[in-house]
């Protein structure tokens, strides 16, 4: 599959899947490299790594319609499969949503439907974690739709909260759990391991 990432940050969950496709655990390839920030680490990552990259912001277009036309002839003429949000913090509108149904998916640093909905992004996530003292958390990566962290589950992993996290601690022992979970969610979608019927997923089981 082609893959257009799209990241507004740091960009290691982008990172995690160059490498993965480096390593030859993935055979997807991220071709397009979208960032509404123009100082992300996800454009220089994939400069470094010789991928086309965009800063590409609603700001600097008239309208939110010019923005999505533009965006979308983006995804055409790269042969865009998938769409992967990795610390993306711009709402997909449903022009975009309606066109690539079933085929845009986002990593949250949580357990959801716990710890998600606006606002509920990066840091912020990991201190409501702290501060609810529950004792698990995780990463989910799910399908996107045109409401905030709604749509339906792909994969899970748990993590355990530990005596003394605080937010930072808990944070950086959940990115490193992503970074596997990613990766492993593109490897189902690429090898059709994934139904969806009726909102639900199946995923079908290695033998
Ligand atoms: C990741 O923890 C990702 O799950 C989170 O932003 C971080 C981006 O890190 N996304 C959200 O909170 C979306 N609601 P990265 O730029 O290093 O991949």
């Amino acid at each position: 599959m082609n893959l257009c990432v799209l990241a507004s940050g740091r960009g290691s969950n982008l990172k995690a899947i160059i490498n993965a496709r480096k390593s030859g655990n993935i055979s997807s390839r991220v071709v397009l490299v979208v960032s509404n920030n123009s100082a992300s680490g996800a454009l220089l990552t994939a400069k470094k790594n010789h991928i086309p990259s965009i800063h590409l912001s609603a700001k600097l277009f008239v309208d939110q319609s010019s923005f999505d036309k533009e965006f979308l002839s983006l995804l055409k003429k790269f042969k865009i499969d998938l769409i992967v949000l990795a610390g993306y913090m711009k709402m997909i509108s449903p022009a975009v949503t309606g066109k690539y149904k079933n085929r845009i998916i986002n990593i949250h640093p949580a357990l959801l439907p716990a710890f998600g909905g606006k606002g509920m992004y990066g840091m912020n996530v990991h201190e409501a974690v702290i501060k609810a003292k529950v004792r698990i958390t995780g990463a989910t990566v799910h399908y996107v739709d045109d409401v905030y962290d709604n749509g339906t589950i792909i994969l899970q992993k748990e993590v355990k909260v530990k005596p003394g996290d605080d937010a930072e601690t808990l944070g950086k022992r959940v990115l490193r759990t992503e970074h596997k979970l990613y990766p492993e969610a593109i490897k189902l979608l690429e090898e059709n391991k994934v139904t969806l019927r009726s909102n639900k997923v199946y995923i079908k089981q290695s033998k």
